[in-house]
């Protein structure tokens, strides 16, 4: 269904009959039209002028003659305005091409193998060990899940790997402060909250005792000799941590291929370093190890410090080869907040110095801060909120509102799952991921206007709608989608695939976001204007397989972005 292409090559053919020998061929057509920003002006136009040179005649002179010549099933209409060619797609045509596309493909409609044979590793959530999920995880979360998704519908093998913070002096800290003041009862029972306290405690009583700080080197050096007693623990802590953290990415729906966090590439540091020195790109700076980057106008990157220790940097860098070594990707997308801008073009530099061609294939897909209702998130300053905690409450709140306006349905608490956290979902993915997010309660709870259940709720009636239809075998008869609302909707789902194409060349979920919204906004105004169960069987026919399309193209735009569509609510 290329109307383009079709367009492109009915004009290709009058071009030569009109100007027999012209240099012009549906490929060069092809990438004049344009589409014009207002639907009165057609669906595509072809500005002549672009045709002046070749065919040495006046735009006009061009777009009369090809008007004249122009006819075709396919176009309601053509039109020469002011060396402008407008081609109106037969809105019947239009429809029953858009129509059939959509139903034949159901629930792969918008999909694609142009991925098949390439593999995109994608970086994203990378929670850090003994800190509590928070909102301020929620774009990395949410965004690499839906780009997650739509990679795999363009047929690309996936890895999804969360790249756990689970290395570092802090967890010596944690360990010492464990030893001394906690016990393994309340840890279980308390789970992260337990293992902040106490790390606070020790930050705390550390000012008055510096002794503390030996003693939390002393564990993080057990941890790297592999102690086992200092292992257990730290595993320990690892594992409460991710248990903690399982239960948010259940509700989210979210999952990960592999769990490979900083630690794992402890033993994979060494060669990246040995290859960095051979080729000379590791320099000594006052002890420490460092590529300089200022030719690049960057500060230089840090692999390892004076006392010997590795860093960030050096795992990424140990990481990003592990991943090319073992998944051989063609992309390798980071999802993490602009604040660490910098890190990743040292990090994509270096590896460009380095001569790893194949390294081209990163991208970082930055996002901006979530601040609360106008501060900065601080855990210290308890001005934050906790990611299980609101999507508790938006949970609850959807339950109130079905208790209150179907209290018979099935599944109630289900659906009360489904659309409480869709509301917080799509309220993340809303707007273009590097705008700042200021979080509310408010706005993220509210269910009306733009918002996921809003979507959802348009799907759920839908649904109805098809439910109370049942089957209709009438032939549909497409003129009767020719009027504005139909046509609408139609445009819309007509340009899905597109809009896939670009959410993935842009890593913009936001792109199918909103493109659900539109759809659900479009649909609704003509369930409003037009009566689907018509009389007329064809036209009831015609409606109802509109409705359809609809249905599952707003199902799979909320599919993709993480969002569930019950099919009641
Ligand atoms: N854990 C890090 C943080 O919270 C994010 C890690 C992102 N991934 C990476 N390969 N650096 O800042």
């Amino acid at each position: 269904m290329d109307f383009k292409a079709e367009i492109a090559s009915i004009a290709a053919k009058a071009a030569l009959e009109c100007f027999p020998g012209a240099a012009v061929d549906e490929a060069s057509l092809s990438g004049m039209l344009e589409t014009p920003p207002d639907p009165a002006m057609g669906d595509f136009a072809l500005p002549c002028f672009k045709l002046s040179k070749v065919l040495r005649k006046a735009p006009p002179q061009i777009s009369d003659a090809l008007a004249a010549k122009i006819s075709s099933p396919l176009l309601s209409k053509v039109e020469s305005v002011k060396g402008y060619l407008n081609f109106f797609v037969s809105p019947d045509m239009f429809a029953r091409t858009v129509v059939e596309a959509a139903l034949s493909r159901k629930d792969r409609f918008g999909s694609s193998d142009e991925g098949a044979g390439k593999t995109v590793v994608i970086d994203y959530s990378s929670i850090n060990i003994a800190k509590r999920f928070h909102i301020g995880h929620l774009s990395t979360t949410m965004i690499g899940n839906a780009l997650y998704n739509m990679y795999k519908f363009l047929g690309y093998h996936v890895v999804g790997v969360n790249h756990l913070g689970d290395w570092g002096t802090q967890f010596g800290k944690m360990i010492a402060a464990y030893k001394r003041w906690g016990d393994e009862e309340t840890v279980r029972k308390g789970g992260v909250d337990e293992m902040v306290k106490l790390y606070v405690r020790f930050n705390t009583e550390a000012k008055s005792n510096p002794a503390l700080e030996d003693e939390g080197r002393a564990w993080f050096k057990k941890i790297e000799d592999s102690d086992g007693e200092a292992l257990k623990i730290f595993n320990w802590f690892k594992e409460v941590t991710l248990k903690d953290a399982e239960r948010v990415y259940d509700m989210l729906g979210v999952k990960f291929d592999s769990y490979a966090g900083e630690s794992f590439y402890i033993d994979k540091m060494q060669p990246v370093l040995d290859e960095l020195k051979e080729k000379g790109l590791l320099v000594e700076d006052q002890g420490a190890q460092i590529v300089k980057l200022d030719e690049y106008g960057m500060p230089p990157a840090m692999f390892l410090r004076s006392d010997g220790a590795t860093l960030y940097m050096t795992r990424d860098l140990a990481a990003v080869k592990y991943r090319h070594d073992t998944y051989d990707f063609a992309k390798c997308l980071y999802v993490v907040a602009y604040q660490q801008d910098l890190h990743f073009k040292q990090l994509f530099k270096v590896c460009e110095l380095l001569g790893w061609d194949w390294a081209k294939g990163c991208e970082h897909v930055n996002f901006g801060m979530v601040s609360y209702e106008g501060q900065a998130l601080s855990t210290r300053e308890g001005h934050i909120v906790y990611l299980d905690e609101l999507l508790t409450q938006a949970v609850e709140k959807a339950a109130e509102i079905i208790e209150e306006k179907s209290p018979s349905l099935e599944n109630k608490d289900l659906v009360a799952r489904q659309i409480g956290i869709g509301a917080v979902v799509f309220f993340t993915l809303f707007n273009g991921r590097i705008k700042d997010i200021d979080f509310s309660w408010e706005r993220a709870l509210n269910f009306d206007g733009e918002t996921g259940p809003y979507v959802m709720y348009t799907h759920a009636r839908l649904c109805s709608v098809l439910r109370k239809a049942g089957e209709c075998d009438a032939q549909p008869d497409y003129s009767a989608l020719s009027d504005p609302e139909a046509q609408a909707v139609l445009r819309l789902i007509e340009s899905f695939p597109q809009q896939i194409a670009l959410a993935v060349s842009k890593s913009e979920p936001s792109v199918i976001t909103r493109f659900g919204c539109e759809l659900a906004k479009a649909v609704n105004k003509f369930y409003y204007e037009r009566r689907i169960l018509d009389d007329d069987m064809g036209a009831r026919a015609a409606r109802l397989a509109l409705t359809k399309a609809a249905r599952q193209t707003i199902a799979t735009a909320l599919k993709l972005i993480g969002i569930a569509a019950p099919e009641k609510m």
